[in-house]
């Protein structure tokens, strides 16, 4: 895993808002959540759904193809949701600056 400095920056991110990343060629959704950005992999691992286009409850993302869930935090599937495998998570650093680095 290398660490990778992102375009988006902290200032750019809306709270519960994802967005999708393409970060060396993988997929990733970042979201701020309690003030905080998290980075798991965007392509569900039910049948390959965008989930940067899923709608946040929490720090819960449901895949707007069939509705697995996931806690973005550490990218596990919620267990009422069973259809969906546990994402990888990838750890995410600020700078003071507002830059954003991502472990993918
Ligand atoms: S593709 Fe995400 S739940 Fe089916």
């Amino acid at each position: 895993m290398a660490s990778t400095k992102i375009q988006v920056k902290k200032a750019d991110l809306k709270e519960g808002k994802p967005v999708g990343l393409d970060v060396n060629g993988k997929k990733v959704m970042l979201v701020l959540f309690g003030g905080k950005p998290y980075a798991i992999n965007s392509v569900c691992s039910h049948r390959g759904g965008p989930l940067e286009k899923g709608a946040m409850n929490g720090n819960v993302v449901t895949c707007p193809w069939h509705s697995a869930q996931y806690n973005v935090e550490n990218g596990n599937v919620i267990p009422q949701t069973p259809w969906g495998k546990h994402q990888d998570s990838y750890k995410v650093k600020v700078d003071p600056d507002g830059s954003i680095w991502v472990d993918a």
